[in-house]
């Protein structure tokens, strides 16, 4: 390896002069060899096992009930932390150890850095041109760094704090009218949570949460209900809406037209609710009022953007911060509702960091069994439990296996969560396995639930303000109480490990 360091600086030198050319060149040539020569090496290492399947379509009929982070799971347990499927013509392999996925999201990264997207998705994201779906190029690299300084990184997010505070304190107000209202019936927790975190995603974005808005295209005035079927709800069902051409690209020449004429519905839908919600901010902006908000700033610092990048980025930031929020909020909140003893642990904790002040984001750092309860519930209930599918471009190795060009790879972070030689019981949901430890109280990644590497989620600290203040707010002001039969309702639904009946709860105010 020192040698090709050595060999490495070398051509630095060439530039200087022509003799030095020669040098670079002999360089180059030695740097080649050493390059084939580790090829060699690498594919003596054996393919990854691979699950038996049939002729022509592979494993796909094993995987049809659309939960395929259990199915993979369950392989994992006969096939080791590494193996290969076949979906139709394709060829995937899939991770589900933390080692594993760790080399290939950080120390191979080079290697598997490009998205591979259905073609729903290819057309939802108007081919990758979001930060979370973008390959890793210029395009990515100006993104994150704007969506990070103007929303999600450790400045804006303290800039955007006052968005929360309201949204708390809403949410609260909501559940105390529900007691006064409906005494010891039991509440919906989604839709008042939900309706809450789309208003802060409108206000992170756009600069405003909205009623409802005129859209030319679609010749009606649509209702905040509606606005959110159209920009969260639709398309987190079209994201995994199945094309059959996915799996056999050579016969994409075959129309597929049920399924194009949906996502083309709802890709259109999507674009003239944007439109419509852009141009009355503009409107704002003409009349010199400014906000601190994502659009201001792209309309401001990010001027080589086109209309269409920017309508699709602020519809990111929309979509993902109005669900995965909900989906670990809502986890945790069931969670707590069934385990009365674990509730009064955390009320406790909360009461003797804060008295009987409201818990605020600044003392999140002195409630180490609240962070516990966060990071135990992304575990058990992994919100995203496989990563977005990545593409191999160049042979890899990983895991002591050769990685073929052209491999899928799917990143199954709710098998790395449930990976019995890391976690003591995994299927049991025990927020003390995180005490104890060494790492800070505000460390966000102690499970993979957020990624890792350079694609690690933008989202996580506001994830992690928004579900922890909202958990610690809701003990602190209600004691939470599951309706009953409402334990085993654990069944999930969607791209994202929603559960799929709402949580039914009965709060009861404390003194
Ligand atoms: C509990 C909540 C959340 C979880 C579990 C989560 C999980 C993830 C995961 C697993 C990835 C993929 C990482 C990869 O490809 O390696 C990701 C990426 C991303 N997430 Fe999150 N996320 C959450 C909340 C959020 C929120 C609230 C936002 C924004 C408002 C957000 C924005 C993003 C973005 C922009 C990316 C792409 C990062 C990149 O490609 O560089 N996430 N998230």
């Amino acid at each position: 390896m020192d040698t090709l360091l050595n060999l490495q600086a070398l051509p630095l030198g060439a530039a200087i002069g022509g003799p030095a050319v020669a040098v670079g060149g002999i360089t180059l040539f030695f740097i080649r060899q050493y390059v084939k020569d580790q090829n060699k090496k690498s594919s003596t290492f054996p393919p990854p096992p691979e699950v038996p399947g049939l002729p022509v379509i592979g494993n796909l009929l094993q995987l049809k009930e659309k939960k395929p982070h259990k199915t993979f799971t369950k392989w994992a347990e006969t096939y080791g932390p590494i193996y290969s499927i076949k979906t139709g013509s394709n060829n995937m392999i899939v991770l589900n150890s933390n080692d594993v996925a760790k080399e290939a999201m950080v120390t191979k990264y080079s290697s598997i850095s490009t998205r591979k997207l259905s073609n729903a998705l290819k057309i939802l994201t108007s081919d990758k041109s979001i930060v979370a779906m973008s390959d890793y190029n210029e395009f990515y690299k100006t993104a994150k760094r704007n969506l990070l300084t103007s929303t999600l990184g450790p400045i804006a997010q303290k800039r955007h704090c006052v968005h929360r505070d309201v949204m708390i304190n809403n949410i609260c107000e909501q559940f105390r009218a529900h007691v006064e209202m409906y005494p010891s019936e039991s509440v919906n927790f989604r839709k008042i949570f939900q309706s809450e975190l789309f208003g802060l995603a409108l206000k992170q974005a756009i600069g405003e949460d909205v009623n409802s808005i005129y859209v030319k295209e679609l010749g009606s005035t649509l209702s905040r209900d509606e606005i959110f079927k159209i920009l969260v709800i639709d398309p987190m069902e079209g994201a995994i809406e199945v094309d059959w051409r996915d799996f056999f690209p050579y016969l994409k020449w075959i129309p597929n037209k049920g399924f194009e004429y949906k996502i083309q519905q709802m890709y259109f839908r999507r674009q003239a609710v944007m439109k419509a919600l852009i141009e009355e901010q503009k409107k704002r902006i003409a009349c010199g009022v400014e906000v601190n908000c994502y659009l201001d700033y792209l309309l401001s610092e990010a001027n080589t953007l086109s209309e269409q990048q920017v309508l699709m980025l602020l519809w990111e930031a929309i979509i993902e911060a109005s669900d995965t929020t909900l989906v670990t909020s809502e986890w945790a909140m069931y969670e707590l509702s069934k385990d009365p003893e674990r509730q009064n642990r955390l009320l406790m904790e909360i009461q003797s960091v804060c008295g009987s002040n409201k818990l605020t984001e600044a003392k999140l750092c002195q409630l180490p069994y609240l962070a516990a309860i966060f990071h135990e519930t992304l575990r058990k209930h992994s919100p995203v439990p496989i990563v977005p599918l990545r593409y191999v471009h160049e042979d890899a190795q990983l895991g002591g296996y050769t990685i073929r060009e052209g491999s899928e790879i799917a990143i199954n972070i709710y098998g790395c969560n449930m990976d019995r030689n890391i976690w003591d019981s995994p299927k049991e949901w025990k927020p003390e396995r995180f005490l104890n430890r060494k790492d800070d109280t505000l460390e966000l990644h102690k499970t993979m639930s957020f990624g890792g590497g350079k694609r690690a989620c933008a989202g996580a600290l506001q994830a992690m303000l928004i579900s922890c203040v909202a958990i610690g707010r809701l003990v602190q002001e209600f004691e939470w109480k599951l309706k009953e039969g409402e334990e085993d309702n654990v069944d999930t639904l969607g791209l994202t490990t929603h559960k799929l009946h709402p949580l039914l709860t009965i709060p009861k105010p404390r003194n």
